[in-house]
């Protein structure tokens, strides 16, 4: 059955490692029948959220930015992956304030039933995502009935563009085939 993929690539350089982890998850996913959409948080105007709440209320982020429909299409995915860069053992801070930013999710109607993260970093040691990791599933343990399905991790990736000839990115293919 096909499903609709959202894709939130969260680095903000050109020519970005996590970002080509994104689309070549996208390729695997359209490969196989979905429908994908990628969303880069480049070039977007995205503020901090503000922790007024409001969004619990009337079911939508007062702040009128970019945010917002990045939320919607994130309520309309069965499918969410983010790819980020890793900082500081941690998910970037632009993820952690798209997914603060996306808080009206938890009182609207969304669909996903499946998180993938998909993240690259400069050293490759097993530990290096686990931060970014944590953080996803305390977000996808707020979603009832939503699973966080896999990781995808490619360390020794520093510069724009070292991750063109990596395994990682016939893996995040096949991951996005088989989403
Ligand atoms: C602010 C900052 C913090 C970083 N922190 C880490 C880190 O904790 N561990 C690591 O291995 N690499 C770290 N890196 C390196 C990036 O994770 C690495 O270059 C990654 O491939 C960037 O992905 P991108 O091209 O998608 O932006 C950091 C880079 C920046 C700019």
């Amino acid at each position: 059955m096909s499903k609709k993929i959202c894709i939130v690539s969260t680095s903000l350089r050109a020519n970005s490692n996590s970002a080509r982890l994104a689309s070549a998850f996208a390729e695997g996913a359209r490969a196989a029948g979905h429908d994908v959409q990628v969303v880069s948080l480049a070039g977007k105007n995205i503020a901090f959220c503000r922790g007024c709440l409001a969004c619990q209320k009337i079911g939508r982020c007062v702040i009128n930015d970019d945010a917002n429909a990045i939320t919607d299409a994130l309520e309309q995915a069965d499918v969410v992956v983010w790819a980020t860069p890793i900082y500081y053992y941690e998910m970037s801070g632009q993820m952690k304030t798209m997914i603060d930013r996306a808080n009206s999710l938890y009182c609207r109607p969304y669909r996903f039933g499946k998180v993938y993260l998909l993240a690259t970093a400069t050293e490759d040691e097993l530990y290096v995502p686990e931060g970014a990791q944590k953080g996803v599933q305390g977000w996808v343990d707020c979603f009832e009935g939503v699973q966080f399905a896999d990781t995808l991790f490619v360390g020794g990736v520093t510069a724009p563009g070292d991750i063109e000839d990596n395994e990682g990115l016939a893996k995040a293919y096949l991951l996005g085939q088989n989403v």
